[in-house]
Formats: C-alpha cells, structure tokens, sequence
C-alpha cells in the first residue's frame, strides 16, 4: 500500500527480528532428506542467509546415509532448484552452517548423536519436517535425550487429522513440551498479504463502523487452484481438500477477517482474538455442504481405486456473535479450478431502490483482499455512467507488494521468528481444536462427492449453496 511507515503499529512477526534472549542459538530440522526441505526450506534457509538473518548453525537430521558433504551437496541443487542462479558466497556462508546428523527416529542413539552436534546450545529450536506419525516419537526421543528443556519444536501441518486426533497428538507432545515450546506451523500466517488483513481493518478507522451485521450482508472466501494434486497423490488422497486447506489455512484467514480489534501489544494479541472468532463459529451444518472431485483424479498416482476424497469442498459457515450473527461466510476451495485465486470478498448491504438510475438497485459494494495472485484489496463502488442514467462500478485498488520479491516469504518468514524467538504467527492447540470442532460435521458425514470438469469452478450444486444471498463473487484478476 502507498503512505508512510507508521512505525506505531505493533511489529507482527518480522523476519530475522533483532536477536533477543530468546532467539535459538541452533536450529536442528528432522527430515532434512524430504520433499519439503528440498521445496521449500532450503530456499528459505538461503533467502535467510542472503538477508543476513542468519546466526546459527543448522543440523539436518535423517534416515539416509549422507555425511556433511552430502547434505551441502543435496542443499546446493535444492537451492539451485529453487532459487535459480544463486549467489555462491551466500551458499557458500549457509553450506558452513549445515552438519547432519545420520540416524533413525526409533532408535535413541539417533537422539545422542543429535545432542553431541548441537553441543553447548541451550536455546535449540528443532525443526520437525516429518510424517505426523513420527512427531510423538522424535519429541519423546529429544526429551529423553534432555534436549527440550529450553527448546522450541516446530511442527509441520497437519496437526490432526480431526478433532480427535489433535487432541491425543497434543497429548502426546505435551507429555515433554510445555505448549508455549510447540510452534506449529500454518504457512498461510506467514504470508505477507495475510498479515497485510489485519492493518487494511484496523488502520483505516472508516472499516470498522461498517465491518458487522448491520452493514455486511456475506462474506465469501475463495482458495483456487488451477492446477491438480500432481505427484502429491498418496498425501492428498488421505487427506482431501477441507483438511488440507480449509481447516487451516482458509478458517485462519476468516479469522482474523472477522476477530475482533486486537488490544496491547503482546504475542497473543491477535491469537486472541481469532480464538474468539473460532469460539464463536457454530460447528458446520453438513447440509450446507457440497464436495468435488475433479475428472481425472482417480488416474493420480498413489490415488486409492474408486476413492471418494474431494479436491473441492465448499460450505457456508455461521458466526454467532454481536458482530456476525445472521451473516453466512461462504468457503470454496479446489484443485483443478479455472483460475488460481485466493481472495475474500465482504459484501456490504445493497442499498434500497433510487431515485436516479431509471429507479433502479445498485449491486451491493464489495471489498475484496486478494491473497493471490498479485496481492491487493479493491473496494467496488458504483458511479454514475458517464452519457446514461444507469450505474457503474467504480473500483478503488490499492497493491500491498511495493517491491516485488522484498517481502520474506512464508517459510522464510515462520522460519526466521522461530529461530527469533517470535512467536504470534504460530498457531496455538486452542485454536487448533476450535477449527476442528468447527468441520468435524463435515467430516463425519462428509454425503456424496460430485464430478466437476478441469478448468471450471466445480460441481454445480456449489452454486445453489449462495442462492438467496447472490452468487459466488467473480475473482478479481490482475487483468480486470
Ligand atoms: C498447502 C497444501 O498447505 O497449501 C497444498 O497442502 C496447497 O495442497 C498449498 O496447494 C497452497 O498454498 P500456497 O501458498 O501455494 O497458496
């Protein structure tokens, strides 16, 4: 957005933030051999080095039989994977930092070796990019080893795969951590335009008096993807869209969409009032519930014969608060969409019959924040036609990147506050749990899943979902 730093606004979660006393003094990351490291963290851990964020050595932990070398080597086509043309003396300042450590996570001597590369740190932050089945194990295996004490674990989605099931992983952890020691990772949270929600609402006093029941009418959240489940299959055929990225990603958006005014200037401040949001968000009605599968999934590797997970999943949730009540928020997400587009749209009231206009309505006004692509809000205001007696959208944009590229990225972001010792962009069980309470309806009684055509916006009977309250918003793209 355009304006002066306004330098009073509380920091949230900044990147590599001055080292306080409680930053890591080594980071260790299980599963360093994986797909996720090799995707995303050592593209994060190089755009962190590169930014000078970094001051720690770094041990990867895995099962293959690599040594030092190996790892530096497996680290560089990684990071010349995803980066493109790396700068070599920043590789080379990163590759110094990384020693690994061999070892399966049954076995405690894994853990001893760990504890001898780590050495004389007592602010560990271990980094656990490993199949949920393992996370109890690798925990208990460090506290064991009496590493955890002043430790930080973070953990990768997804926590749980219902509500059930997060409690008795949380259980399991909490036997060694203490809950303020497990930083679980959301990677929408570390997304800058998400980040950008919460000053658009509360640094503009002229939102808040017309954000709630009295003058909005919807609010509609879109995750598009155009693309399908590719290589991901055995993962997403156990998982499915709603617990792949509606339990998380799009009910933390909605939540800070809809929480109330974040007071003081602590960790919890907005992890507060999300939760409330999340408290006050009634367990979803399996009747307004519609699930997709796109033609062509069955034939995904690793997909199950005759299997019925949905890569679409829309809903209508309802909040019952002051603020909310008698507001339906509408949720779509799907794989294999026309467009890729994460955006929410607030739709305001519509305005009664007029005068002017040959009499007749204006569309209700809209304020849309787009997440991707091309971060941004437009506010749709109606203008008269120029020559006619008729109304117009008149859009008013703004852009939240300046500079592109200079943002941290998520994984970079959430990884640089863990070491930081930063940790509000993380999420807590508390809110976990509520997000779960909120779709187990939809998880036990899940009803039939329709076909939908690549490249469309899903089954139909997704449409009939908003009838009443008008149609799924058109997604703002760059081009309109
Ligand atoms: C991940 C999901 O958590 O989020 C993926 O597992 C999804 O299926 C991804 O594609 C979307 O995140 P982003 O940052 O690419 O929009």
């Amino acid at each position: 957005m355009q304006g002066q730093a306004d330098d009073s606004l509380p920091p949230m979660g900044n990147a590599g933030a001055t080292r306080s006393n409680d930053a890591a003094d080594v980071l260790a990351i299980f599963g360093i051999s994986g797909d996720l490291a090799r995707k995303m963290t050592f593209r994060a851990l190089y755009l962190l080095e590169e930014r000078g964020k970094l001051d720690l050595p770094i041990v990867g932990v895995a099962i293959d039989e690599w040594d030092d070398e190996q790892l530096r080597k497996h680290a560089r086509e990684a990071i010349g994977d995803t980066v493109g043309d790396p700068d070599e003396d920043v590789f080379g300042r990163l590759a110094k930092r990384l020693t690994y450590v061999q070892g399966d996570y049954e076995d405690r001597e894994t853990f001893k070796r760990v504890k001898k590369a780590i050495g004389k740190a007592r602010q560990p932050v271990f980094y656990l990019e490993i199949p949920p089945a393992l996370f109890a194990t690798v925990v208990e295996g460090l506290g064991e080893a009496g590493l955890t004490e002043n430790a930080h674990v973070v953990i990768e989605k997804p926590f749980g795969h219902d509500l059930d099931s997060a409690r008795e992983l949380n259980d399991e952890l909490r036997k060694v951590l203490r809950e303020e020691q497990i930083l679980r990772i959301d990677h929408y949270l570390g997304k800058e335009p998400v980040m950008d929600i919460t000053y658009l609402r509360f640094a503009n006093a002229l939102l808040e008096p017309v954000w709630n029941r009295e003058h909005v009418s919807r609010v509609q959240m879109t995750i598009a993807e155009d693309f399908g489940v590719a290589d991901r299959g055995r993962f997403y055929d156990a998982v499915g869209a709603m617990r792949d990225v509606v339990q998380n990603h799009a009910l933390q958006v909605l939540g800070i969409v809809g929480m109330e005014p974040p007071t003081g200037n602590h960790p919890d401040s907005v992890r507060d009032k999300k939760l409330e949001f999340f408290k006050a968000m009634c367990a979803a009605d399996p009747k307004r519930y519609v699930r997709g599968q796109y033609e062509g999934y069955l034939d995904v590797e690793d997909v199950a014969a005759g299997s019925t997970t949905e890569t679409y999943a829309a809903m209508e949730l309802e909040v019952d608060n002051w603020r909310w009540a008698g507001v339906p928020f509408f949720v779509r997400a799907g794989k294999c969409m026309a467009v890729k587009s994460t955006e929410v749209t607030v739709f305001f009231k519509r305005p009664p019959r007029l005068g002017v206009g040959h009499g007749k309505t204006p569309e209700p006004n809209q304020l849309t924040i787009r997440i991707e692509p091309t971060p941004g809000a437009r506010i749709r205001l109606y203008a008269k036609q120029a020559g006619k007696e008729a109304f117009q959208a008149a859009d008013m944009e703004v852009l939240f990147e300046k500079v592109p590229g200079e943002d941290p990225e998520p994984y970079e972001r959430l990884l640089g506050d863990a070491i930081a010792g930063e940790h509000q962009l993380f999420t807590r069980q508390s809110s976990i749990e509520e997000t779960w309470r909120v779709v187990q309806p939809l998880l036990d009684e899940p009803g039939e899943v329709h076909p939908y055509e690549q490249g469309t916006w899903g089954p139909e009977e997704a449409e009939k979902l908003t009838r009443g309250t008008g149609q799924w918003a058109k997604p703002w793209l760059p081009e309109d």
